[in-house]
């Protein structure tokens, strides 16, 4: 299987966890996409459900698939939210995610919700040796955003680990999210204290919100060339 064929299987199985009347929260990026998709199928065949998108992105593609959906003010105690992640700790399914840099709407909506399913591919399974190698993404205020990121820095030292922070771009531009934040990626390389990372970069005046999702997730569902694998916390 290719990755976006283990993607789309992964999404397929989040299914299983989608009954009528549910509200459901909707992931951001591709696999969720895969997701949304699927659901939109069993939308047309008559299932009900209302669904609180991520990210205008979800919002548009669901939308056009004819599911209805709500915002979160309107529904703000959702059943179950599908996202995937760009990576994943088995151990207490910890997540880095913010690759799509929706990372603040994602767990403001997961938080939401009485579960949420994670879904993806094999590479995004992660042990504690290989942990951080995707950027973690932070979202920042623009105002005072070099004397964030400063902040940040010091707090990932202090923990004793270390990297560049790079203003994520897009088309030679600042890269700017729904919130109308700005992304800091942190390259660590190595994340080993990912709880104390998460208080750390939380407690900095000026960040939105940080990429790491410790004790949200309620179950991932990883694709692999054997099937697709239950992991929870
Ligand atoms: C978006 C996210 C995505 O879930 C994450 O980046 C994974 O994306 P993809 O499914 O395209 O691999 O956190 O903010």
């Amino acid at each position: 299987m290719t990755p976006d064929e283990q993607k789309k299987a992964a999404a397929l199985a989040a299914l299983d966890h989608v009954a009528d009347g549910m509200k459901v929260g909707l992931g951001t990026g591709s696999t969720a996409n895969h997701f949304i998709d699927a659901l939109g199928a069993r939308v047309r065949q008559g299932l009900k459900v209302i669904c609180v998108p991520t990210s205008i992105a979800s919002r548009q593609r669901a939308a056009a698939l004819g599911i209805p959906l709500a915002t979160l003010e309107e529904e703000p105690s959702l059943d179950v939210t599908v996202d995937g992640a760009d990576e994943i700790l088995p151990r207490g399914l910890v997540l880095i995610k913010g690759g799509g840099g929706a990372l603040t709407r994602e767990k403001i909506v997961a938080a939401s919700s009485r579960k949420m399913v994670v879904i993806a591919d094999a590479s995004k399974l992660m042990t504690a040796q290989t942990f951080g190698r995707f950027p973690l993404p932070v979202e920042i205020l623009p105002f005072g955003a070099r004397a964030t990121i400063r902040k940040i820095k010091a707090a990932i030292d202090s923990l004793g680990m270390s990297g560049e922070i790079i203003v994520r771009q897009t088309g030679g531009k600042d890269f700017i999210t729904d919130n109308g934040g700005l992304i800091a990626d942190c390259h660590l390389g190595h994340i080993t204290r990912p709880t104390e990372l998460a208080d750390a970069l939380i407690r900095i005046p000026g960040v939105v919100e940080q990429g790491l999702f410790t004790s949200i997730a309620t179950v991932a569902l990883v694709a692999t060339g054997d099937g697709v694998e239950t992991i929870t916390p």
